[in-house]
């Protein structure tokens, strides 16, 4: 998204995504030969969700793929610059599953509970911050996991419809800061603070970074800021609103450019057990 500085080209921009943004998770739904080989149409209208909501679920037609076709899948929508954390891989791929100990057991991605609204890599410093995730479901729980997920860019125009001043707030470079040593997924990092939308200098795109945890975050602390965050979190926890909701099955996967999302508690039996492959990136999926 290239946002004009003139009003009017802000109303046609805002006007066209609310539009095409689609009604349910079933219009982001793309079904695909596999991870490897997928046709030129299928490609395209993967691309074609992703210019509409920043995202956009696939469907294999064998649910069986190798972890490896994970990162190759990805490469072909421009991602290929994986970020390697402390708990991903050699390849860098994560391995989303409950995990009893190690590293880590300490992480609430890593067990059954639920996930509260965040993007991904929301507590990296500005030479870090990930612009797109890869969320590929190997298998499913027994019962629960369900994602809940919202274009930033949908945030952002809610956010000016209410008060163009929330926007202000957001975009200050002091508006979140995570203080150091905050591990939530396997580092160990200083004190990060930014804004909660920002713009790609390259591209203009807008981009986010957000939490909604209560711990470990220090929100400034701002008449405005504070009125920002509860529109925010109406707007997250709004059933009739603009977020969608689906359930991954084995095969099917998000791609997205790091759109808000959470996810619900989970229960795993001793023969299902949920695993998803997750990639994060520096880079953003093509436009084209
Ligand atoms: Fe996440």
């Amino acid at each position: 998204m290239m946002f004009a500085n003139s009003t009017d080209g802000y109303r046609e921009w805002r006007a066209a995504k609310l539009d095409n943004y689609p009604k349910s998770a079933t219009e982001l739904l793309t079904e695909i030969d596999g991870l490897r080989d997928m046709s030129g149409s299928q490609k395209e209208a993967i691309l074609a969700s992703c210019r509409r909501a920043n995202m956009a679920i696939y469907s294999c037609r064998d649910a069986f793929v190798e972890r490896k076709a994970v990162r190759n899948f990805a490469g072909f929508f421009g991602l290929t610059q994986i970020d390697h954390h402390l708990c991903a891989n050699d390849d860098g791929v994560s391995e989303l599953a409950v995990a009893a100990d190690g590293v880590r057991g300490d992480y609430v991605p890593y067990s059954c509970r639920s996930l509260s609204w965040h993007t991904d890599g929301y507590y990296n410093d500005k030479s870090r911050r990930l612009q797109a995730v890869l969320l590929h479901c190997a298998a499913d729980a027994a019962k629960g996991g369900r994602n809940a997920v919202l274009d930033p860019e949908i945030a952002y125009l809610c956010l000016r419809d209410a008060n163009p001043d929330y926007i202000a707030a957001f975009e200050h470079p002091e508006c979140m800061e995570i203080p150091a040593n905050n591990g939530v997924d396997g580092e160990i990092r200083p004190a990060v603070t930014g804004p909660v939308f920002w713009y790609d200098p390259a591209s203009g795109a807008l981009r986010m970074r957000y939490s909604a945890r209560k711990k470990n975050i220090r929100w400034r602390n701002d008449a405005a800021t504070t009125a920002a965050r509860e529109c925010l979190s109406e707007l997250l926890g709004d059933e009739d609103g603009l977020v969608l909701r689906f359930r991954l099955k084995p095969g099917q996967g998000l791609i997205s450019n790091n759109v808000l999302h959470n996810r619900t508690a989970f229960e795993d039996t001793s023969e299902q057990k949920r695993l998803l492959y997750r990639a994060r990136f520096f880079d953003s999926i093509l436009r084209r």
